[in-house]
C-alpha cells in the first residue's frame, strides 16, 4: 500500500492528526484527563489516508486498533504529544488537531503512590502548552491547520475565538447541544467555520461520515490555493 500505488486527491501530501486524550500523571497509578474515545480522530487519519495521504497518527492513550496504512506515535501527557506534533508538524501539508489535550497538568509527580490521609485533598496543578496553537503561529503559507472546539455554551462566539487566537484555516465545533453526539458515542454533530466565518452545519452523523464531510472541506480548501 506504498502512497506512489494509491491514487487520491491527497496523493503526495503529508498529513498529521492528532487524537484521544492526554493522562497527566499524579503519582504512578493515578492520573487526570479528559473524556475521549479518540474515534474522531482515528476516522479522521483513516479518511486522510483513504484520500491518498500519507498520514501520521499521534495518538494519546485509547482503545482502538491503528488504522490500516497510518502511522501512529503513541503519547500520554500532553507534553509527549507536543513533541511529537512538533516534530510531524515541520513535515505536514495538512494537520488536524482534534486530541482532547488536557489543559492542566499537576505541578509534581510523586514518585510513590500518595496514600490517603486527610477528609480533602488539593493537588497543585499548571497549564500545559497549547499544542494547536504552538503549530499555528509556526504555520507557513503551503499549511493548512484544523482545530476542533468542544463547547457547552456560547459555541459559535468561543471557536471563532480559538480560529482567530490559534491561526487556524478553519475549526471543527462539536456540538454537546444533541443528545446522541459527544465524546462517548459513535456520532456527531458539527459546525465548520472558515477564516471568513463562513459556517457550514451538518445533521448528526456517525464518525466516520463526519470524517468524510471534513475530508471534503480540506480537499475545498486545497483546491482554492492552486
Ligand atoms: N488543544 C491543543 N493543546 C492544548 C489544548 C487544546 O492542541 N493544550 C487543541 C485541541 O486539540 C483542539 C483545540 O485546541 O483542536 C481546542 O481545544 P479546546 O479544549 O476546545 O479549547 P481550549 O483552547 O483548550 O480552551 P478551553 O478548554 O478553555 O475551552
Ligand atoms: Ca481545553
Amino acid at each position: 500500500d506504498a502512497a506512489s500505488e494509491r491514487k487520491g486527491p491527497l496523493n503526495g501530501k503529508k498529513a498529521l492528526v492528532s487524537a484521544g486524550p492526554t493522562h497527566e500523571a499524579i503519582d504512578p497509578v493515578r492520573f487526570i484527563g479528559n473524556h475521549s474515545s479518540g474515534k474522531m480522530g482515528y476516522a479522521i487519519a483513516e479518511a486522510l489516508h483513504q484520500l491518498g495521504a500519507d498520514v501520521t497518527l499521534v495518538s494519546g492513550p485509547t482503545s482502538l486498533p491503528t488504522p490500516n496504512g497510518v502511522k501512529r506515535i503513541d503519547v500520554v501527557s500532553a507534553k509527549d504529544m507536543l513533541d511529537a506534533c512538533s516534530l510531524a508538524f515541520a513535515e505536514a501539508d495538512i494537520t488536524v488537531m482534534s486530541a482532547a489535550v488536557a489543559d492542566y497538568t499537576p505541578e509534581t509527580v510523586a514518585d510513590r503512590k500518595i496514600k490517603k490521609k486527610d477528609t480533602h485533598f488539593t493537588i497543585a496543578l499548571k497549564k500545559t502548552t497549547d499544542i494547536l496553537a504552538t503549530l499555528g503561529a509556526r504555520k507557513q503559507a503551503h499549511q493548512l491547520l484544523v482545530g476542533f472546539a468542544l463547547e457547552t455554551d456560547n459555541e459559535l462566539a468561543n471557536a471563532v475565538g480559538k480560529l482567530e487566537k490559534k491561526n487556524l484555516d478553519f475549526i471543527v465545533l462539536n456540538s454537546m447541544q444533541d443528545k446522541e453526539a459527544g465524546f462517548a458515542g459513535d456520532r456527531n454533530k458539527i459546525t465548520i467555520i472558515d477564516r471568513n466565518h463562513q459556517q457550514v452545519t451538518f445533521p448528526l452523523k456517525t464518525k466516520k461520515e463526519v470524517a468524510t464531510d471534513i475530508c471534503d472541506f480540506i480537499i475545498k480548501a486545497l483546491g482554492f490555493r492552486q
